[in-house]
């Protein structure tokens, strides 16, 4: 290959260079980039398009032109469903059950095959603590244990069981993409693309935990992060790419910049120029720029000017050549790509079920004194912007439509009594002026709403709120709130919602809030005067369905946060994992000089692993044992068992997540208050109980201590059971 062809298999651009009028490309997005006819069409990858026809018609005239024979390799973002749109990511890790994420991203990586993708940049592994930020949605929380767990069941359901064992991709795969490396959830003040600052213990201890999972999961592809570490632009941050990500935690295959990331290094103040900046990121080992057109406008002069040597672009192109022949393309450039397969898969029957089954456990309910699940003999009013909106699948849903949602309204009027209930919107998500900028539109549907109007739809809802029984209020977030550069300062409902809110409940005191969200939100206010608050997040295109389903009880929730709600935004970062402090705020001492808020509690309003039931579950105190007879101490290859009984103490059969949580209670470093270790999703009819135990070895005890070494302390620890991150007893062991 020339250094034109190779370098052009490290180039990524979007469909719109590969349109039939290349003058128009030229005079636009390829001027911008400063790309020749030539380099377009030398070009290895593209992002952002997707659809068998366009995509197979774009790969057969590239391999008229390709010298080698080599096909294009097509991505896109599918991050929760391609067209079924499942749960947002923060949804799905609240089902706690990551044999069910694997199950989405399988239907995920189908839909996208048949539509021509390759591959996806799913999943984002990032571990969050920052409501603020708006990207939270699109991780599964706060908790490195949980999130590894989930990141390596997507990798397994996009890649498939015949890539896990090493092998070439299986029909209806993809590749997937673990981002954003690293540390990209550590935005200082949750501001989108700021500065992170992690000390190295953080760094490794919690943050690189989940991407570790994935790369032993046998992820192909890892995206670089626009952040600094340790003052310098990840993407071009050679320690970090080439001795931790490469050397120590061994990752093989693709490292993808983030879209415009090397170019950013500039503005970044680290990379003086466009030629340096494709410097950087080359000697970082970054095999696709994404949208720059760095690559192919500088390294064949730097290489031939003797600044960078050809070795550090052979070996980024023969990783790229590798993807390209594991998923098989060299003998079928249009892979799964198939119009037919398109139009039976997309949205098939089977996918949507498993899209109203997953966005039902996502559920959490967070406030219930007894109005839930329904009587629908009551009078009942829907009252809010979320009634009848199609919109519920999220800003990244990219490849979703949102007019193949079910919206609440057309769900329930399948089952509830036409003469019993009335759907108004009460409100428009947003106060009209209020502008929001997605990927495709602006979507400011409300802004043609008059005062005039607003104000008639507020007094209509008052009056439909009098005379019902009960009334639903589908709130939240909009779609645009959350998602990328959605920071936000004020983690509230919109105001114009929460007016109505505020007026509903002068009137009626049965309200139920049905809150859609992309993060965690402020919710003192309405956890007061709600009577029950059912979290269901961006549900996606089944949405309407499960969310009648769980109102109505014939789904019992079973979804638990898997970030914490903070009582108010200035207790943010606020997280249950967080290191012991020298001045910890305990129960019946004297306050002062203690670690705390003198206006506000410490403790969040709604804790990591909590959610409730339509039942209720007792758990006895967590026996320890081993060999069946009680026992407080580990041997470093013994085992402990941490025993709890559950018992369904109410009337209605139901499913408890039940989490073990652990604190080594001194130790070379200081370690946090409690971790999360193992949980259990157990199911019971009324009356019932079992026994629930956890193995408790040496392993689960290991973290990165003093010397820089992982590994284990004795001493004692602490033994929670519980069915969250903030209540039950502790019992303790010694580490011998
Ligand atoms: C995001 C990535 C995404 C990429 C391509 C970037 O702005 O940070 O997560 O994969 O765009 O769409």
């Amino acid at each position: 290959m020339s250094l034109e062809e190779k370098i052009g298999q490290l180039n990524q651009l979007n469909g719109l260079f590969f349109q039939d009028d290349v003058e128009s490309v030229l005079t636009g997005p390829g001027q911008q980039l400063g790309l020749t006819e030539e380099d377009i069409r030398l070009t290895g990858s593209i992002l952002g398009t997707a659809g068998a026809k366009p995509l197979m018609e774009i790969q057969k005239s590239y391999m008229e032109t390709q010298p080698h024979h080599i096909p294009m390799l097509f991505m896109m973002d599918v991050i929760h469903g391609m067209r079924t749109i499942f749960p947002l990511p923060l949804g799905l890790g609240a089902t706690f059950d990551p044999e069910l994420a694997e199950k989405c991203a399988a239907v995920a990586a189908k839909e996208a095959a048949v539509a021509g993708l390759h591959a996806t940049f799913s999943p984002m592994s990032d571990l969050v603590r920052d409501a603020r930020w708006g990207r939270v949605m699109e991780s599964t929380g706060e908790d490195p244990y949980l999130n590894s767990l989930f990141t390596a069941a997507q990798v397994r359901g996009f890649q498939g069981e015949s890539r896990a064992k090493g092998q070439p991709y299986e029909p209806y795969k993809i590749c997937a993409c673990v981002k954003h490396f690293a540390g990209y959830g550590g935005a200082e003040a949750g501001r989108e693309y700021n500065t992170v600052e992690l000390c190295e213990h953080t760094f490794r201890e919690f943050y690189l935990k989940a991407y570790q999972a994935g790369i032993d999961a046998g992820v192909d592809m890892v995206m670089t992060s626009f952040n600094t570490i340790n003052g310098i632009p990840a993407t071009t941050n050679q320690p970090l790419m080439r001795d931790i990500l490469r050397g120590e935690m061994g990752f093989r295959g693709v490292l993808i910049s983030d879209y415009s990331a090397i170019l950013e290094t500039i503005a970044h103040g680290y990379s003086e120029d466009g030629a340096h900046a494709a410097e950087n990121g080359l000697r970082a080992g970054v095999d696709i720029d994404m949208m720059t057109g760095l690559y192919s406008n500088y390294l064949a002069k730097l290489i031939q000017d003797g600044t960078l040597e050809e070795s550090l672009l052979d070996e980024c192109v023969m990783r790229v050549l590798e993807l390209k022949n594991n998923l098989g393309l060299f003998e079928h450039p249009y892979k799964d790509a198939d119009p037919e397969k398109e139009s039976e898969f997309l949205l098939c029957p089977e996918h949507r079920a498993l899209a109203r089954e997953t966005a039902a456990k996502s559920f959490v309910l967070l406030k219930n004194d007894g109005v839930l699940p329904l009587d629908l003999n009551q009078k009942i009013a829907f009252i809010g912007p979320y009634t009848d909106r199609k919109q519920i699948i999220s800003s990244w849903a990219l490849t979703g439509e949102a007019t193949d949602s079910c919206t609440i309204r057309e769900a329930a009027s399948e089952v509830f009594n036409p003469e019993r209930t009335t759907y108004l919107p009460g409100s428009p998500v947003l106060d009209p002026s209020y502008i929001l900028v997605g990927f495709r539109e602006d979507d400011n549907t409300s802004s043609d709403i008059t005062p005039q109007q607003q104000k008639e739809m507020l007094l209509e809802a008052v009056e439909a709120a009098k005379a019902a029984d009960l009334v639903i209020m589908p709130l939240g977030e909009h779609y645009l709130q959350s998602g990328e550069a959605t920071s936000r300062a004020m983690i509230d409902i919109p105001d114009v919602q929460m007016e109505l809110f505020r007026e509903v409940t002068k009137v009626n005191d049965n309200v139920v809030v049905v809150l859609f969200n992309g993060r965690p939100l402020d919710l003192r206010e309405v956890s007061q005067k709600a009577r029950a608050i059912l979290d269901v997040w961006m549900p996606g295109t089944e949405g309407g369905h499960a969310i009648i389903d769980v109102l109505t009880g014939k789904v019992n929730p079973s979804g638990k946060l898997t970030m914490s709600f903070p009582y108010c935004v200035g207790q943010v970062p606020v997280y249950y994992n967080c290191n012991s402090t020298g001045r910890p705020e305990l129960p019946n001492q004297v306050l002062r000089f203690k670690s705390r808020y003198l206006d506000i509690p410490n403790a969040p309003l709604y804790p990591f692993g909590y959610g409730l039931s339509y039942t209720t579950f007792a758990l006895s105190p967590v026996r320890l044992e081993a060999e069946g007879a009680e026992a407080h101490s580990l041997t470093a290859d013994g085992k402990l068992q941490a025993k709890v009984t559950l018992q369904n103490t109410g009337t209605t059969a139901g499913t408890e997540v039940v989490q073990l949580y652990l604190q080594d209670v001194s130790a070379s470093v200081v370690r946090p208050v409690k971790e999360l270790k193992g949980f259990r999703k157990v199911s019971l009819e009324p009356g019932e109980s079992c026994e629930v135990c956890f193995d408790i070895d040496e392993s689960m005890l290991r973290f990165l201590r003093a010397d820089g070494t992982v590994g284990s302390e004795p001493g004692v620890f602490r033994v929670w059971v519980a069915n969250d991150s903030a209540s039950g007893e502790a019992a303790e062991f010694t580490l011998v």
